[in-house]
């Protein structure tokens, strides 16, 4: 069900594309480099080449070398290292230009191997007398294409009979060298550029829409400078199609369709029964083109650039916020006139043209030097379409290679289009991922790497491969960098406001304390709840431990008593203390009453018995005495 869908969505489409313009009229057009031959002598000259669709062409620059056609695997599909091929030339001799033959796999991966054997392009000779064709990547999203973002040297196809003479001047022993000119490929009249990207507000289209959010939340920057210098004009562009007549009443034509079948868009998950219609993204589109009228209206253009990147990030289809919902809060925090854009937008209902739409199905047609607009996206430079890799730095060169001499703005003149060093790799300086914190500080003269003061916390370090949180706070940054974690509402964390441990596992818990700290099984490591009447029962970050039957578990002694006894021995503790209190009074009051009594007998006594008889042991007397009383 699910492909029998999708296929008649494609067939649908297709058919819809057709309608656009009937197929005689539509044009091509290739963009050229030319491509000069220096040596040898005998085929000196300048030839034509199409520039590729991806890779970094040189726009408004030229590159020398040397041209070498390989041996073996001369259609460039295999890795050249399995034929143990390099091209990485010597130092100081002139850059490689592998030449390979069309044909048995796509341009793109001819293009991919030369470049990891050290290529510094490629030219690829047509396999048949034609005219020239422009060479595109495969429209496919598998792995297989992954390797598209990576190419980072120019491409050309050349003619089947240039390539033929190149082969036999190079078997011939000679050396070839050729220039590859790209300063004529885009026209540079004046001191403005007009700029066109031709776009789409869908992003569930895998690779092709990843890539082109990508570009345009990195490419805003540069577009806004140069746009708020009148550098440039750009103007956004929005492919639609529309339904034939006879089947705007379909289903797929009411999904896909705004205005009674006049302006469509392809369902963004293929399936018109789930998720966002087609519908959607066209009505999305015309707004942004109504973004773009409305902040032109105030001359500040630029804004185009704040609602399309805030938009992406906040009305992705993928948290279901795609909607006018969502739209408006970007419309809203960005001061555009929300009343204005609902008007220019019209009624989606209504049968008949939307003006706004109407000129954006006009303006697809090619005029000029530049052909149909039929892929997405789509860049035109000076009404010249841009070949080559949506990347910020290889479209700006595009852009700057089309003001006339001299008039080019700073920003294309600062060698390094890369005006903030650390917006690339951080620099190559310390930065922490998940803080978003970065030792990098972009300065005029490029970039220092210093550990950075966040929040108030100082960090320290060399601010190259180390800056670490210290001193009171730290834990409020990104929670000094140790581990946390929280589970059913307790929250256990590694890092310690004070102190120089940097990192340490809570108690109940092992680990380094940075990356992981681990639950200790209390019950397992026999660490606690051990006695014999003792149930273990192991918890995150602690446990629990029970006593069986009338027993009670007292936790600071790891062990389990009785409660009776408990209670029994407390009541005779108590009886003992009155008792041992009595005992001590009694023995108080006997202690004084036998000191006083004696005191009083001895003097008594001692009085009586001196009157019978003399004493001349008082010692003993007493002492017989005492005994015979106790
Ligand atoms: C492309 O480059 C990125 C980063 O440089 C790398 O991670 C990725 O593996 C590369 N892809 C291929 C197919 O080589
Ligand atoms: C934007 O404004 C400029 C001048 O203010 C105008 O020339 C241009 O046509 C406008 N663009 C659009 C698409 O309305
Ligand atoms: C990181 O912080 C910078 C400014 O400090 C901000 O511009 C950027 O968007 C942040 N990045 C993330 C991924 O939060
Ligand atoms: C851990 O700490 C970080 C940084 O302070 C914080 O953003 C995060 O919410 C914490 N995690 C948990 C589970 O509390």
């Amino acid at each position: 069900m699910g492909v029998r869908r999708s296929e008649l969505v494609g067939l649908f489409l297709g058919f819809l594309y057709l309608s656009v313009t009937p197929p005689s009229s539509a044009r091509f057009v290739v963009e050229k480099n030319s491509l000069r031959v220096t040596s040898p002598d005998k085929i000196k000259g300048t030839y034509d080449s199409a520039i590729g669709n991806f890779g970094i062409p040189q726009y408004g620059g030229s590159m020398a070398g040397a041209v070498l056609y390989p041996k073996e695997n001369q259609k460039g599909c295999k890795e050249f290292s399995e034929f143990s091929i390099s091209f990485q030339s010597k130092p100081g001799a002139l850059p490689t230009f592998v030449l390979v033959d069309r044909g048995d796999c796509f341009f793109a991966l001819k293009v991919w191997n030369a470049q990891k054997a050290g290529a510094s392009a490629v030219l690829v000779a047509d396999n048949m007398e034609e005219a020239l064709i422009t060479m595109d990547s495969p429209e496919e999203d598998g792995s297989s294409a992954k390797y598209i973002e990576n190419i980072t040297i120019p491409s050309a196809l050349i003619e089947k009979s240039f390539g033929e003479t190149l082969k036999k001047a190079i078997s011939g022993g000679d050396m070839v060298n050729v220039n590859l000119d790209w300063r004529e490929a885009v026209p540079h009249p004046d001191d403005r550029v007009e700029y066109e990207l031709w776009t789409n507000s869908n992003d569930e289209c895998g690779v092709k829409c990843d890539m082109l959010m990508e570009f345009v939340k990195n490419f805003k920057g540069a577009a806004q400078i140069l746009e708020k210098g009148s550098y440039t004009q750009f103007t956004p562009h929005y492919i639609t199609w529309y339904c034939p007549q006879a089947f705007t009443l379909s289903k797929q034509c009411k999904s896909q369709c705004i205005n009674h079948g006049r302006y469509c868009a392809p369902d963004p998950e293929q399936d018109f029964s789930t998720g966002f219609e087609g519908k959607d993204v066209v009505l999305e589109n015309l707004r942004q083109l109504c973004v773009f009228r409305v902040a032109n209206e105030t001359n500040k253009p630029w804004i185009w650039w704040d609602y399309v990147t805030d938009f992406q990030i906040r009305c992705p289809m993928k948290e279901k916020k795609y909607n006018k919902e969502c739209a408006d809060g970007v419309i809203k925090s960005l001061g555009l006139d929300a009343k204005k854009i609902e008007k220019c937008m019209g009624d989606a209902d209504a049968d008949s043209e939307n003006p706004v739409l109407k000129e954006e199905q006009n303006a697809q047609v090619g005029k000029g030097s530049r052909g149909d607009v039929t892929i997405l996206p789509t860049l035109v430079v000076n009404n010249r379409q841009y070949r080559g890799k949506l990347e910020k730095g290889a479209v700006l060169k595009a852009i700057c290679s089309g003001f006339e001499e001299t008039t080019e703005p700073a920003v294309c003149l600062s060698g390094d289009v890369e005006t903030n060093e650390c917006l690339d790799n951080n620099g190559g300086c310390w930065h922490d991922k998940k803080a978003n914190v970065t030792a990098c500080k972009d300065t005029f003269r490029g970039r220092v790497c210093e550990c950075p003061l966040v929040d108030g916390v100082q960090f320290k370090g060399d601010g190259y491969t180390t800056c670490e949180a210290s001193g009171p706070g730290r834990c409020k940054i990104n929670n000094g960098g140790c581990w946390n974690e929280s589970r059913d509402g307790h929250l256990y964390s590694a890092c310690l406001d004070f102190g120089n441990s940097k990192c340490q596992c809570p108690p109940g818990f092992k680990g380094d304390g940075i990356k992981t700290c681990e639950d200790i099984d209390e019950c397992k490591e026999k660490k606690a709840c051990q006695c014999p009447e003792c149930s273990c029962k192991n918890t995150w970050g602690s446990y629990e431990c029970t006593c069986s039957g009338d027993l009670l578990y007292i936790k600071d002694h790891d062990t389990c008593i009785s409660k009776r006894a408990a209670e029994t021995k407390s009541a005779w503790a108590a009886v003992w203390i009155i008792l041992i209190g009595l005992a001590m009074i009694g023995l108080g009051s006997y202690l004084i009453y036998k000191y006083r009594l004696r005191r009083y007998m001895d003097s008594e006594i001692r009085a009586i018995m001196a009157q019978y008889m003399p004493l001349d042991s008082q010692a003993e007397i007493p002492n017989h005495m005492n005994e015979d009383r106790a």
